[in-house]
């Protein structure tokens, strides 16, 4: 895990000592998404009141039955058994109610979550492991569901069940309840502080496991990697380490938990010995009638009962808390565009341009990545990018794309900031094909029609066929079927190519942004994917990342980039003229090329 959310968490756990109003606050919101549920959710409650009604009386009947003579036994009984059965029943429906009503709202929740969290700027997800965040989300939105359909009614019940128990004691003796009120408020204190302790360790178990969970994630998604460099080994300490700092910190917490049982064992069976000693004092002084002693002893029972239940329900409660304000911080993060824009305007792009941009990463505000880059692009020109690796091309595409705000100079489309423009607009305007291709899993026709959802069969294989992947998608036994696998691994590195550039085909975007793969292909498929792109570039506003001779040459514009630089810039010829950095790479490649051949 990283410093940075260690460090949120510790905070987290300063503030999160009491119960205060604002964490009641904090719990209104999960509310909101129940309110669509009122009427069922109040139903709940009803079965629940009843549950706690009958509850209450159970150590009244029990006792009543202890202590009855032969005549009323049976009626006792019965009363009895009618009592389970009414508590039953209403248990059956307060659960399958509450489980319903949570399973609703935690479904609302998700998709609230989850729309918001892909809405979010590159920003956020750069400052975030993916991993973490997908079990923090995961876990989080669990422990309100564990809240929702048990944790509440426990606390309801179990305060009704501490606080109506000593209201019935209390017409039978006052002298007596007044004895065992004395008694409850020690174990009481002492419970909280058990508690506070067995939460923290259970809070640091949790932050461990998250952090565990992230190795796993992290490592199966790049199962490639980690096998290639026979890794494995060296994965699994990386994983035996973190876990076997979980059974460190979970067993710390174990000796606290173990504490408390028998604390518990001790203290709230001493109490209840303590308060028979005393009762059965009363009742030989003819203070209290000897059958009210058994009903008294039950009282006692229960309501010791229901405090240690309190305790873990208190706990439990906190830890809701915490998971709340994580889902709702992450739902207050500020979108990049409005959510629920449906259909965004349509902009003409008729020219693009870059002014004096200067630019680092938000993660590293001390490396300057781009410095005074200014370009200007008009429609239906190409411009190319070139310079050696790191020296800010990418980004350039991603400042394009908007992903980034700008801190010193401006991009803008149309002459006006493109910090000004719908969002959503501009994204539609154009299309990316990456330097390494991510097909989603599913069959090639999803992929394909990622480009635009709403295209027919007709357009999706005219657009296969114009990126030179008809040909290999009719090969596979299912075609446009065809699964690609969770990450595309079935598919080579330049039928992936061919995809994505399919998918922009059938964007069919104003403005191309194409990051060119730097791995090598084979001449016959490089010759393919070439193909393709010239068809994709053809005619279109592009901003090409270029790699490839062939490429650059048809550029109307190119740009040397030196760490975050433009150093040169012209046509082709332009440059080789210069005798510049071009026109050095040039003859590099060329040479690369010729040795090629042979
Ligand atoms: N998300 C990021 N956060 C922080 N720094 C980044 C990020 N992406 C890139 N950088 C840094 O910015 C610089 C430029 O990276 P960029 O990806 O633009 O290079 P590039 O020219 O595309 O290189 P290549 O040809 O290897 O793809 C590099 O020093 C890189 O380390
Ligand atoms: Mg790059």
């Amino acid at each position: 895990m990283s410093e940075r959310t260690t460090e949120s968490n510790n905070k987290a756990d300063k503030r999160r000592k009491t119960l205060k109003i604002s964490d009641l606050k904090q719990l209104s919101k999960i509310f909101a998404y129940v309110g669509p549920h009122k009427g069922l959710w109040a139903l709940g409650f009803v079965f629940l009141l009843i549950t706690m009604i009958t509850s209450l009386l159970f150590p009244k009947l029990l006792g009543g039955l202890m202590s009855s003579s032969p005549d009323n036994l049976r009626d006792n009984m019965l009363q009895m058994m009618g009592l389970l059965l009414v508590q039953s029943i209403a248990s059956f429906f307060r659960v399958v109610i509450f489980v319903t009503v949570t399973e609703r709202a935690l479904a609302a929740i998700r998709e609230d979550l989850y729309s918001r969290l892909i809405h979010l700027p590159m920003t956020f997800f750069s400052s975030k492991r993916v991993g973490e965040l997908n079990s923090r989300v995961a876990s989080d939105t669990s422990q309100i569901g564990e809240t929702l359909t048990t944790t509440l009614a426990e606390f309801l019940r179990g305060i009704s069940m501490v606080i109506g128990g000593i209201t019935i004691l209390a017409f039978t003796s006052i002298k007596l309840t007044l004895f065992i009120v004395a008694v409850i408020p020690p174990l009481i204190l002492v419970t909280i502080i058990f508690g506070r302790f067995i939460r923290k360790y259970s809070k640091k178990v949790q932050d461990e496991v998250a952090a565990s969970n992230t190795i796993v994630e992290e490592t199966f998604a790049g199962i490639q990697t980690v096998k290639a460099f026979a890794n494995e080994a060296w994965e699994r300490n990386r994983y035996a380490k973190r876990v076997s700092a979980i059974v460190g910190i979970a067993v710390r917490g174990g000796y606290y938990r173990g504490a408390f049982a028998s604390f518990i064992t001790f203290g709230l069976f001493g109490a209840i010995a303590l308060v028979i000693w005393f009762g059965a004092g009363m009742v030989h002084e003819g203070q209290l009638a000897g059958e009210k002693l058994n009903e008294f002893i039950l009282y006692a029972l229960f309501i010791g009962g229901s405090i240690g239940g309190l305790a873990s329900v208190y706990a439990q409660l906190q830890k809701a808390i915490g998971a709340t304000e994580t889902i709702f911080n992450l739902m207050e993060e500020t979108p990049e565009m409005d959510i629920n824009s449906e259909n965004a305007a349509s902009i003409d792009v008729s020219k693009v341009a870059f002014s004096k941009v200067n630019f680092s990463y938000p993660t590293r505000t001390d490396v300057q990545v781009l410095k005074s880059v200014s370009f200007d692009l008009n429609r239906g020109k190409t411009l190319a990018l070139v310079g050696r690796s790191g020296s800010g091309k990418s980004t350039i595409a991603s400042l394009l794309m908007r992903f980034y705000a700008i801190e010193n100079g401006v991009v803008t489309v149309n002459k006006k900031p493109l910090s000004e423009i719908d969002l959503k607009a501009w994204r539609n305007a154009l299309a990316f094909v990456p330097q390494d291709v991510l097909l989603f899993g599913g069959t090639i026709r999803e992929n394909i029609a990622y480009g635009d959802t709403k295209a027919g069969e007709e357009q999706i294989i005219e657009a296969a066929k114009q990126a030179n992947a008809w040909e290999f998608i009719q090969g596979f036994p299912e075609g446009l079927e065809t699964t690609v696998g969770e990450r595309g691994v079935q598919l080579s590195g330049g039928q992936r190519q061919r995809i994505a550039i399919a998918r922009a085909l059938l964007k069919d975007p104003q403005l191309l942004i194409l990051d060119e793969a730097t791995s090598a292909l084979d001449s016959e498929s490089e010759q393919l994917v070439q193909e393709a792109l010239e068809r994709l570039m053809k005619g279109r506003t592009s901003v090409v990342i270029a790699h490839r001779l062939s490429t650059i040459r048809n550029a109307d514009q190119i740009l040397v980039l030196n760490e975050g630089e433009v150093t040169e810039r012209g046509s082709h010829d332009e440059l080789i003229d210069q005798g510049g950095i071009y026109a050095e790479l040039v003859k590099l490649q060329n040479v690369a090329k010729a040795s090629n051949e042979f």
